[in-house]
């Protein structure tokens, strides 16, 4: 299947059947997610995975009624810093600087960019540049699931609060963003039957 065939083929799935990713199949997940693009590198988040059926169902009162969270394969979830420190800077500085057989001496000038940059926000838009991260990752995953003809279904209607109480999130300074399950989906879900709109090209696109 080519790659536009995969995006008309994925749709958010409903209704999960039972069958379960197989190990391969998460790791490429995971590894989809892992490989994203994100400002400056500094990939401020963590993906939880979870194939507990305990935790699924700890977490579905916080899913505003959506069961899917509990039904499906492996429930992943994106959670980002909600703060930036120095530390955190340094921290990936000197990550980056032994990947590439640097010192972080040499990296000093991009440290000082992304302390300049980072440092200033607030708590707040510290929080929300962090969270915008995960969307880029989200995008990564939704595409490798529908080349690899995986189900899932991104979600951002849940209460973060309860989810993070319950995934112990906020004392890791983690805030969940999105939910998403994923698997195969079931022969019984209507939402298939659901004929896919998008804007048409000339509404969406400006040619200069
Ligand atoms: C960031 C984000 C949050 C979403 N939240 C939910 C959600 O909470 N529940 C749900 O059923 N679908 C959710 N969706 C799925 C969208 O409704 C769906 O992608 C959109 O209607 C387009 O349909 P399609 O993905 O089936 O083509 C979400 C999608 C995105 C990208």
């Amino acid at each position: 299947m080519n790659f536009i065939d995969a995006l008309n083929w994925r749709y958010a799935v409903n209704q999960f059947s039972n069958e379960k990713l197989n190990q391969q199949q998460v790791n490429g997940l995971i590894e989809s997610v892992r490989l994203s693009a994100s400002s400056y590198g500094l990939q401020p988040y963590q993906l939880f995975v979870i194939a507990s059926d305990q935790v699924k169902n700890d977490l579905l009162p916080f899913s505003y009624g959506q069961t899917k969270v509990a039904n499906n394969s492996h429930l992943l979830v994106f959670a980002h810093k909600t703060q930036i420190t120095s530390k955190d800077i340094s921290l990936f500085i000197s990550s980056l600087a032994k990947s590439q057989n640097k010192t972080a001496l040499a990296l000093n000038d991009y440290q000082q960019v992304i302390s300049n940059d980072l440092l200033a926000k607030n708590e707040n838009e510290q929080s929300a540049w962090a969270a915008q991260q995960c969307y880029i990752a989200l995008g990564k995953l939704l595409s490798y699931t529908a080349i690899n003809q995986i189900d899932a279904c991104p979600m951002t209607g849940f209460d973060s609060q309860g989810i993070n109480q319950v995934l112990g999130l906020n004392k890791q300074g983690l805030n969940a963003e999105i939910i998403c399950p994923v698997g195969f989906r079931s022969t019984d879900d209507i939402s298939a039957l659901r004929v896919k709109y998008r804007k048409q090209t000339a509404d969406l696109v400006t040619m200069l």
